[in-house]
């Protein structure tokens, strides 16, 4: 099939380069022009594993390429795809100005020559489906205010649930696909075009295996209203998730117990799972906050309060608060300290800053009089760039970072960590306090290895208590 992509960010680079890998020809479309100049020399405009890899594949397969004007690709398409941002305003309301812009622009290009189905991927609000049919309608009207002819459309909602960082597995092997849609025509186009990832029938790129006992994928086929509805809901419990570790955690520290063995215990319940559950200095990026507050938003148009989901988001915001306190506890005062931050990255794997702990934390340091070191695998550069008011140091590696620091803290759990010789790292410290902000670390090696060591819920060992290795 002929598919335009309108916004080339973490989901629509990924949602283009994997459809024309799957054999559809893909023409993505973005008002950044440098972004697109980027993707016309092969070269991915975000970080994302793979990415440029599976470019240069999508060229040999479906063929892609990159537009910063929609018009002849919208009228050469059959499935046109919205991706653009929609962050959030500080209402909590989601900004919708991107969307509106990309749907009013494809109705100004669409004509009369065959059905074409414009898919919106952003997320949004619930009910924003309609508000895509209505502003395609209006870009039809406003472009050409005298035709009279039919311009055929179906409007769909298809969200995505891709995590950045392992975006193209994600999106070659979901767990399933949701399509929203109120009519035959329009889903039954999306499942042609879903059909491989259905299937399960490509070859895998030998850089994203498929998972070896993934046969075929389920489509979930619902309501517009419904598939937004999903998404929304999907991101809130997961967000809720992670805080109820956050909350089982700072008891767990109060009664001197260790979260990460309570998480275990619990998450091999079958009924509960053992994925998200990890404990840590709270959820960052540009999902979980933004929707949780558009959905509390939402609720409160209809006059509802969302207990759950505000309590969510207070939770989340006063965990990140935990790592000055904890730094407060070892070190009394913070004016003047040197403190080392390992990870700016909300997650690891990716560039993306938006809502990261580091951001918050690294100002909260230094507005209270603490110098910041600071050492990220890829989003040093992002974080210069983007903010360029934060008087970080930047240093070339961990152990640059940790050179007579008074304190280093884990923000992002990059696996490189992981390996890091602690004794090495603690030895360059001025004082060698250790807050694993993700539990990254096992204390007592961290202890072993010279560190003051602090994690998020892990209460220290009585004295004399012997402890049995866990594994
Ligand atoms: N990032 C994720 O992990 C993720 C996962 C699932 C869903 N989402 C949702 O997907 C949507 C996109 O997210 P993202 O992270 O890719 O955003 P992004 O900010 O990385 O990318 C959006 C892109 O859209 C472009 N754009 C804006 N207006 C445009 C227009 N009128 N025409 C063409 N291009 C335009 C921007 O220049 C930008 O490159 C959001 O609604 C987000 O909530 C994101």
């Amino acid at each position: 099939m002929r598919v335009t992509v309108i916004g080339t960010g973490y989901v629509g680079a990924v949602t283009g380069a994997c459809l024309a890998y799957l054999g559809h020809r893909v023409t993505c479309v973005d008002t950044d022009p440098s972004k697109i100049e980027k993707l016309r020399l092969g070269q991915a405009p975000i970080y994302e594993p793979g990415l440029e890899e599976l470019l240069v594949l999508a060229g040999e397969r479906g063929g892609i390429d990159f537009d910063t004007d929609l018009t002849g690709p919208v009228r050469a398409s059959d499935v046109i795809f919205i991706a653009v941002g929609t962050p959030p305003l500080p209402s909590g309301e989601s900004n919708l100005a991107y969307l509106e812009a990309a749907a009013r622009s494809i109705g100004a290009a669409m004509d009369g020559a065959r059905f074409r189905v414009v898919v919106n991927k952003s997320t949004v609000p619930v009910g924003s489906g309609n508000l895509v049919d209505t502003l395609v309608r209006e870009g039809i009207k406003e472009a050409r205010p005298d035709f009279s002819g039919e311009v055929r459309f179906g409007v769909a909602s298809n969200p995505e649930f891709l995590r950045e960082g392992s975006a193209i597995h994600d999106s070659l092997y979901p767990d399933r696909i949701v399509v929203g849609a109120e009519d035959a025509t329009t889903l039954a186009i999306l499942r042609d075009l879903y059909r491989p990832l259905m299937e399960q029938k490509f070859t895998d790129p030998s850089f994203a295996p498929r998972p070896v006992k993934l046969t075929a994928v389920p489509i979930v086929t619902t309501t517009l209203t419904s598939a937004e509805m999903i998404k929304y809901s999907a991101n809130a419990f997961l967000a809720l998730k992670i805080g109820f570790s956050n909350e089982m955690a700072n008891i767990c520290e109060r009664i001197g117990a260790d979260v990460t063995e309570v998480m275990r215990g619990i998450g091999l319940d079958a009924r509960i799972g053992t994925a998200f559950l990890n404990a840590g200095i709270g959820w960052g990026g540009s999902c979980f906050g933004k929707d949780v507050s558009s959905l509390v938003h939402t609720a409160g148009e209809y006059g509802l309060q969302a207990h759950i989901l505000q309590a969510s988001l207070a939770v989340n915001r006063a965990q990140r608060a935990i790592v000055i306190q904890k730094l407060q506890e070892k070190l009394y005062i913070l004016k003047g300290r040197t403190v080392a931050l390992l990870g700016l990255a909300f997650k690891p794997n990716t560039d993306d800053l938006r809502d990261a702990p580091s951001l918050q934390i690294a100002e909260k340091l230094i507005q209270m009089g603490a110098r910041v070191r600071a050492y990220d695998p890829i989003a040093m550069d992002a974080c210069r760039e983007q903010h360029p008011e934060l008087r970080l140091v930047y240093c070339n590696d961990a152990l640059s970072a940790a050179e007579r620091a008074d304190a280093l803290v884990l923000v992002t759990e990059w696996p490189e960590f992981a390996d890091l010789n602690l004794r090495d790292l603690a030895g360059r410290m001025n004082n060698p306090v250790l807050v694993d902000g993700r539990n990254l670390f096992h204390p007592e090696r961290a202890r072993e290895a010279g560190f003051d060591y602090t994690g998020i819920g892990r209460a220290l060992p009585r004295a004399g208590a012997s402890r049995l290795a866990t594994s």
